[in-house]
């Protein structure tokens, strides 16, 4: 009896956002639908470590190199033998947790010129249902405003001759199951604008510091102070590309395509 042995999976995504999103929730299902044989349970209590998982791909979510791929080719059959595997890597969410951890993993893993550790993408998860309130808006908004202003750093510096690929953002719009949860468009709306506030408030601010003659190498986000903040905007000056696309990590099943996690995993999927 002869057992494919894995590769070991060599694609990272860092999974970050504030504390209830349902982090702790994804990376327990994403290992749940993993191995279905073992029975892990991770307590959802507020995480205060950084945990590493390693899950699969469902064989039937597509990658960028295989696409186009339709139902019968072999190459599906192979992908149910030996699927796909990525490492998520769930960081605790608490506000005092953030620089320590999710800011420093993030700056760690995007630096790492290791081609093994490769850094494909990250994950900020939002509470969709919780947005409406004003504080956690602002809240989340600014976790996801430092979380792209290192992304920005690290566009700048990677030399022009060797093209650095940037790294992809999806904002996970979790919770999409409850009903007073935001739309995705929404989300995005309400992220970007509440994100042009902290930018405008920086740069005042900085201004200010110009003024009492303090150097200070701090930059905004997206650069062009005069335009409005969108994520279309980031992506046009730095090249990063941010999604906002809604799922539910309650509900999630073979069934439920379309709903649940799919749409997140399909954007991994395109990450590798
Ligand atoms: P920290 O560890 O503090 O950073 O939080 P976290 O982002 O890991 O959140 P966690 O996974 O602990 O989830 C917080 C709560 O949200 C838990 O009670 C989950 O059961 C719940 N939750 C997660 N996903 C969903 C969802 O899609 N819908 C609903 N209704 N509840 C969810």
């Amino acid at each position: 009896f002869f057992q494919a042995v894995a590769s070991p999976p060599s694609s990272n995504f860092l999974l970050l956002g504030p504390s209830g999103a349902g982090k702790t929730a994804f990376t327990t299902l994403l290992e749940a639908k993993s191995s279905p044989a073992s029975n892990k349970s991770h307590t959802t209590h507020t995480s205060q470590q950084s945990t590493l998982a390693t899950v699969t791909l469902p064989p039937t979510v597509p990658t960028a190199s295989n696409r186009y791929r339709s139902v019968n080719d072999p190459s599906l059959k192979e992908a149910i033998r030996n699927p796909i595997r990525y490492r998520v890597r769930d960081t605790p969410g608490h506000g005092k947790l953030r620089v320590s951890q999710g800011l420093a993993e993030l700056s760690t893993m995007s630096q790492s010129k290791d081609i093994k550790n490769k850094l494909r993408g990250v994950l900020f998860m939002v509470d969709t249902a919780a947005l409406v309130d004003e504080t956690t808006l602002r809240d989340t908004a600014t976790y996801l405003h430092d979380v792209l202003l290192v992304l920005q750093k690290r566009a700048k510096n990677g030399s022009s001759s060797k093209r650095t690929t940037e790294i992809p953002v999806l904002v996970a719009a979790n919770k999409q199951d409850l009903f007073t949860a935001l739309p995705p468009g929404s989300v995005r709306e309400k992220l970007e604008a509440e994100i042009e506030r902290i930018r405008k408030s920086k740069n005042k601010g900085l201004l200010d510091a110009a003024d009492t003659g303090l150097e200070d190498e701090e930059e905004i986000l997206a650069n062009d102070e005069e335009e409005t903040f969108t994520f279309k905007l980031l992506e046009f000056e730095t090249g990063i590309k941010v999604e906002v696309v809604g799922g539910a990590v309650k509900g999630d099943s073979e069934e439920n395509f379309g709903s649940g996690v799919r749409r997140w995993e399909e954007w991994v999927g395109m990450c590798l």
